[in-house]
């Protein structure tokens, strides 16, 4: 056999457990796609056929991102103590229960609760899938792989709209809540064929158990370098809440949660969540139409989702950043001047069509990875867990204030200011993440955490 050939005798069964175990894992970001998106859809047969108030409309909407913020906080906990895999196998039958559930419930409190329990799998998940990949991932390729986590969730939340399009005809909101009991399913499977992260394992002193997971992902002659390594971090105590607080550390605190503050309080939700109803505000009569036009946002959403992690590391986070915030901006006051007017006349109708694509495009290309990315990077080793675990949790509890505000927003200020409102939080964000987010592109995280200790301007939020 020759030098190259055998190389990739060597390399491909590496090659196979890898991306197995990324394709598996991206089944949980699938899964928090599809299961917050769903509802969009469904929320429209739901409200005609059980004569929803405005309140309860909400309470449908919100209970999963009640659960998520629920699981995300304690995801940190069970992850360590139960493993990343028992954890996510969990997570694959909450998130089946909770289909099945929501799909049969006969009253709207039934449905609530199944929707809670979705949510708690999804907060959990959003945390510990991601954990779990880039801890059996080489570390070459380990920062694309956090990226590719939210391109499934856009792509969960494409096929999420075409489920709600296909089953529109048949009002058949129950299907549109059953069919994600499938790739729980496949979850479930695939978890149950893995094995746990070699980190976890170590920090569990399964040395041996560890050793042949890495056997998977190295070559042979580097699986004890690895080893040693893995100890070396493990043995390093994980930095308390207390540690968390430290001075120097507080201002990785303040961007993680602001940024996800921005991330949600500039109104993505609202457009994913209520698309269709807002493009019936705007005049489209069927909800089928409604719901095809919010499948072009969808797709929209994965495309652009392609092109930011494209960019990511070409033209760095901060200028995505602008260019994303600026065109946020403009395309939110646009949409609220359509429906500020009296009357939605065809050129308005399109341009409030018109501004959602672009402003589902500037999300797209810079909060909606970058925020995840940054809270990846941004915290010390030694804190990462737990900093990463509270910045999740503020970007559910965010999602859950913005969304279950939305519908008594439009009512109290009006259509037309609530999107003023989202189009100067975005100005906001956009002078927050000039003074205050650091560049990280093509930084090694010890540079990053030098620089926390340094910046000036990051003193301030000390
Ligand atoms: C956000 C979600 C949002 C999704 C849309 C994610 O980054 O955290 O709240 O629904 O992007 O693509």
């Amino acid at each position: 056999m020759g030098r190259n050939e055998k190389e990739s005798a060597l390399q491909s069964p590496v090659k196979v457990f890898i991306y197995v175990t990324a394709a598996v894992a991206a089944l949980a970001g699938l899964l928090f796609g599809y299961d917050t998106g769903v509802i969009s859809g469904a929320i429209l047969f739901i409200k005609d056929q059980l004569h929803l108030s405005a309140a309860l409309e909400e309470g449908i909407v919100s209970a999963v991102l009640l659960g998520a913020f629920l699981g995300a906080l304690f995801s940190g906990a069970v992850t360590d103590r139960f493993g990343r895999r028992r954890v996510i196998i969990a997570t694959a039958v909450l998130f089946a229960i909770g289909a099945v559930g929501a799909a049969m419930a006969q009253s709207v409190g039934v449905l609530i609760g199944f929707r809670l329990i979705i949510g708690v799998a999804i907060g959990v998940a959003s945390y510990a899938a991601p954990l779990y990949i880039s801890e059996v991932s080489p570390k070459e390729i380990r920062g694309a792989l956090v990226s590719l986590n939210q391109l499934m969730i856009t792509c969960g939340i494409v096929v999420s709209y075409l489920v709600d399009y296909m089953l529109a005809g048949a009002q058949g909101w129950r299907w549109m809540f059953a069919l994600g009991a499938i790739p729980a399913a496949i979850l479930l499977v695939g978890m149950f064929a893995l094995a746990d992260s070699p980190r976890w394992l170590v920090s569990q002193d399964r040395i041996d158990e560890a050793r042949k997971v890495l056997g998977k992902i190295h070559d042979e002659e580097n699986v004890e370098g690895e080893i040693k390594k893995i100890m070396k971090t493990v043995s390093q105590k994980e930095g308390s809440l207390k540690e968390l607080l430290a001075p120097w550390v507080r201002p990785a605190l303040v961007v993680g949660i602001i940024i996800m503050f921005f991330q949600q309080a500039t109104g993505i939700n609202t457009i994913i969540y209520y698309a269709p109803t807002i493009f019936e505000f705007a005049g489209f009569e069927s909800h089928k139409v409604s719901i095809l036009a919010t499948l072009g946002v969808g797709i929209v959403n994965v495309a652009m989702t392609v092109v930011s992690i494209w960019l990511l590391d070409k033209i760095g986070r901060k200028p995505l950043l602008y260019i994303g915030l600026i065109g946020m901006a403009i395309s939110l006051s646009a949409l609220g001047i359509a429906f500020a007017l009296p009357q939605l006349t065809e050129a308005l109708k399109m341009i409030a069509v018109l501004s959602v694509v672009l402003y589902i495009a500037s999300f797209a290309v810079s909060l909606g990875p970058i925020a995840w990315l940054i809270i990846s990077e941004i915290f010390p080793l030694r804190i990462r867990g737990r900093g990463m675990s509270i910045a999740t949790a503020a970007n559910w509890g965010f999602n859950l204030l913005v969304a279950s505000t939305f519908l008594t927003l439009t009512q109290t200020i009006g259509k037309a200011g609530t999107f003023w409102l989202f189009a100067a939080l975005s100005v906001a964000g956009l002078l927050f993440c000039h003074f205050f987010v650091p560049e990280t592109k093509g930084q090694s995280l010890e540079k990053i955490e030098e620089h926390l200790r340094s910046s000036k301007s990051l003193r301030a939020l000390r």
